[in-house]
C-alpha cells in the first residue's frame, strides 16, 4: 500500500539516491530503525511534520476533554463519576507528554496553544460531536479511545524518541479508556429496553465519525507517503481503519447492537469486512471547523485560558520571586 500512496496524489517522497550525503545518512539511520532524538540533525521538513502532528495530537487530547467532561456531574453512580473522571484526568496528562514532546522540537507550548486557541491548529474532527446522553460516554471509551488505541500503539514505534516513548504510557491508559466505555455499553446493552435503545442511538451516532477520525482515505492522505518514509507512520489511515472495523464488529455483534451500515459484510476472500462509503464531505467540513461543536470546543477553550490567567500569573510571579531570593542568597 505504502509503495502505491507513493503513486498516488499524495506528496512524492525523495529516494537515497536524490538525497544529499547528511538527509542520506538521516533517512539511512530512520531504515535502520534508530531513534531520532531532538539533538540529532533532521531535515526541517521532518521537524515540521513531528511539530504538526504531535501539537494536533496535544491538541485532541486537551480538546477531547471537554465532550466527556460534560457528564461528570451527571454520571449515573459514584462509580461511574470516579471512573470517568480519572479518565479526563488522564487526557490531560496525555495532553502535557505530547507538549512537552512537542518542545524538544524547538516551538514554545504557549506558541502552539495559541495557535490551536486562535482556530488556527486542528485537533481530531471526533471531538466536535455532541454527547447527548450517557450513552456516549460509553460509545466514546469504546470506539473513540478503541480507534485511538489502533492508531496510537504503532506510533510507539515511531522514529522519533519523545514521541515514541509519551505513546508508550499513553496507550497503556488507552487500554483502560477503551475497557471503562466497553463496560457502560455492555451495562446498558444488557439493561432495560430503554438504555438499550440509548445505547443503539448512541452507535449509530458514533460509528461513522470514528472511522473518520483515522484521517482521509490513502488517495486524500497528502502527508502519509512522506509520514511513512520517515516512519512517523507505521501504516496508512485506510490500514488502520480497516484494522478497528475488523476488531469492533465482533464487539458490536457481542452486545446485540447493529452497526450503522447496511453494506457492512465480511468479505471471506480479503480477510476483511467490507464497508460503506464514508461521508468524507462532512469531515471536511468538521476539519474545516462547520461541525456541530467546533465553535463551542474553542469557546471552552478559550474561556479556560482568560479564566487561567490569573493562576499563570500567579506562579509565574511565585518562580520569579524565588529566583531573586535565590540571586540575593
Ligand atoms: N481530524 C482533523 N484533521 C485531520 C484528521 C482528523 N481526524 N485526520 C486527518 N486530518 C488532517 C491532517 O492533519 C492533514 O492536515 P494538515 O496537513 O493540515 O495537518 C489532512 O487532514 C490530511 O490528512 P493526512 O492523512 O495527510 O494527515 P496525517 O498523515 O497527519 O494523518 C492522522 C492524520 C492519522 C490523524 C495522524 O496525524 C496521526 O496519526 N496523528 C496522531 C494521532 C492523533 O492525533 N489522534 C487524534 C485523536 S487523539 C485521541 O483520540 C485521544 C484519545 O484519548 C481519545
Amino acid at each position: 500500500m505504502y509503495a502505491q500512496l507513493v503513486e498516488t496524489g499524495t506528496r512524492a517522497v525523495k529516494s537515497l539516491d536524490e538525497m544529499d550525503p547528511q538527509e542520506r545518512a538521516f533517512q539511512e539511520r530512520i531504515n535502520a530503525g534508530i531513534k531520532i532524538e531532538p539533538k540529532d540533525w533532521m531535515p526541517e521538513a521532518y521537524r515540521k511534520t513531528l511539530v504538526r502532528q504531535i501539537s494536533q495530537h496535544a491538541h485532541s487530547e486537551y480538546v477531547g476533554m471537554l465532550p466527556e467532561g460534560n457528564w461528570i456531574s451527571r454520571a449515573p453512580s459514584l462509580k461511574r463519576k470516579a471512573i470517568l473522571m480519572a479518565k479526563v484526568q488522564d487526557e490531560a496528562g496525555h495532553a502535557l507528554y505530547l507538549y512537552s514532546a512537542v518542545e524538544t522540537l524547538g516551538v514554545t507550548r504557549d506558541g502552539v496553544y495559541r495557535d490551536l486557541l486562535a482556530g488556527k491548529a486542528k485537533y481530531s474532527s471526533i471531538f466536535n460531536y455532541p454527547t447527548l446522553t450517557w450513552a456516549d460516554i460509553g460509545a466514546i471509551g469504546w470506539l473513540v479511545d478503541g480507534s485511538a488505541i489502533v492508531n496510537q500503539i504503532p506510533i510507539c514505534r515511531c522514529s522519533f524518541g519523545p514521541y515514541a516513548r509519551a505513546m508508550v504510557r499513553v496507550c497503556k491508559e488507552e487500554s483502560f479508556h477503551q475497557r471503562q466505555g466497553y463496560d457502560i455499553m455492555l451495562a446498558l446493552a444488557r439493561g432495560t429496553p430503554e438504555q438499550k435503545r440509548m445505547a443503539q442511538d448512541s452507535l449509530n451516532r458514533w460509528w461513522w465519525p470514528s472511522l473518520a477520525m483515522h484521517g482521509p482515505a490513502d488517495e486524500q492522505s497528502v502527508n502519509s507517503a512522506q509520514s511513512m518514509a520517515w516512519k512517523i507512520k507505521q501504516h496508512t489511515n485506510d490500514e488502520l481503519r480497516q484494522k478497528f472495523i475488523d476488531q469492533t464488529v465482533p464487539q458490536a455483534e457481542f452486545l446485540g447492537l447493529s452497526i450503522p451500515d447496511p453494506l457492512l459484510k465480511w468479505n471471506e476472500v480479503r480477510g476483511h469486512y467490507d464497508f460503506g462509503p464514508i461521508d468524507w464531505e462532512d469531515f471536511f467540513r468538521v476539519v474545516k471547523g462547520q461541525g456541530p461543536c467546533n465553535r463551542e470546543r474553542l469557546a471552552a477553550r478559550n474561556r479556560a485560558w482568560e479564566e487561567g490567567a490569573w493562576f499563570r500569573d500567579a506562579l509565574i510571579a511565585h518562580v520569579d520571586k524565588h529566583r531573586a531570593q535565590d540571586k540575593a542568597a
